[in-house]
């Protein structure tokens, strides 16, 4: 079955792009498609953007079935439109899928349905330093019907919001509260899924840390409390005496594709990259030691942010002085150089749309 294409008849005006934010504009068009026992998916359409009409009884708004992915498209100074590795997001909304009883898309068609999407709004694509159009793929459970069971109906949507940066404090450190009471997953749960719940869980520990000043939370595992897991929606990396380190995919953490590009990268550099287990206590441990060096969150909204400070039951701790480190500025200017076709992409990431 062919992908419908209707145009929009009236443009929106666009943003200036100096003032995009996150999230806050949303492109001309979206993708469609449903799905329904039986019958799988169906009827692909690129539609004007508008609202979706759902039944108030949608197990979406009860039960949280719901997916979702993240990723950018770039337009390069030569006028291409780049994407990011976008193979990985479908393979991992997949996953996702699985863990919350959706069913499962083809990842190729997913991406070819993308690529149409950015065609035909291609001229949304933000090019100053910095910007990008952020995409939103993801899928909502729509069958009106209460009881608790996987739905046989759902919409698969694609939204495409035109981006700056994610942190108003962009490549500047920000300030990190360790969180000790809530977590926000625990192994078992969905925590590696990308999912609605996971992020719902994180609020009141977010909106918590903001009033006592800091920018976002650190959480710990559910049950020890004591090892690193994720900062605010972003995978957490140190440097700890010139070797890296990251929390270990342990079944609660996010399998992050920037996670995945950075150790991909250092190790390319010829760092020496661990993965495991990471106490909190350790870090406070390394930097009386003057060892720890530096620390950043990876994602795809923020890409690189470093951290400036930790608190952790009120002991702070400042790292690299609160400034950005070397190695997170280039990171930072690395990846974003490839992403942005600036720089020569030794591992084949970049995809044209
Ligand atoms: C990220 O890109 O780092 C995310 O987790 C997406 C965020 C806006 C929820």
């Amino acid at each position: 079955e062919g992908l419908q294409i209707e145009r929009a008849t009236t443009k929106k005006v666009k943003p200036e792009e100096s003032k995009l934010g996150f999230g806050n504009y949303y492109t001309d068009h979206m993708f469609i498609m449903n799905y329904e026992e039986g019958k799988g998916w169906f009827n692909p359409r690129v539609i004007p953007y508008q609202p979706i009409v759902l039944d108030p009884a949608a197990k979406v708004f009860h039960y949280g079935q719901t997916i979702f992915e993240g990723l950018k498209a770039y337009r390069t100074k030569d006028g291409r439109v780049l994407l990011f590795r976008p193979e990985k997001n479908f393979l991992r909304m997949n996953r996702s899928n699985e863990r919350l009883s959706v069913p499962e898309l083809d990842p190729n068609k997913a991406v070819e349905a993308l690529k149409q999407l950015i065609q035909v709004d291609q001229d949304w694509i933000p090019s100053e330093e910095g910007n990008s159009l952020y995409i939103r793929p993801y899928v909502i459970a729509t069958q009106a019907q209460l009881g608790v069971a996987p739905s046989t109906e759902y919409m698969f949507i694609i939204i495409m919001s035109p981006v700056g940066a994610y942190y108003p404090e962009g490549v500047n450190p920000v300030k990190i509260y360790v969180e000790s009471d809530y977590v926000r997953s625990v192994k078992g749960g969905v925590g590696e899924a990308k999912t609605a719940g996971n992020y719902a869980a994180g609020l009141k520990a977010q909106e918590l840390a903001k009033d006592k000043g800091y920018t976002q939370v650190l959480w710990l595992d559910g049950v020890h409390r004591k090892y690193i897991e994720e900062v605010g929606s972003m995978n957490v990396f140190f440097k700890i005496g010139g070797v890296i380190h990251t929390p270990a995919l342990s079944g609660s953490i996010l399998d992050g594709i920037t996670r995945n590009s950075i150790i991909h990268l250092l190790r390319h550099w010829g760092y020496e990259v661990e993965e495991r287990a990471i106490e909190i206590g350790e870090l406070y441990e390394a930097s009386k030691q003057g060892k720890l060096e530096e620390a950043f969150g990876t994602g795809t909204a923020a890409v690189i942010s470093p951290i400036g400070e930790l608190n952790w039951q009120d002991e702070v701790l400042v790292i690299n002085n609160g400034k950005t480190g070397e190695l997170s500025q280039k990171l930072y200017d690395t990846l974003t150089g490839i992403q942005k076709g600036e720089l020569e992409d030794p591992f084949g990431w970049m995809v044209q749309a």
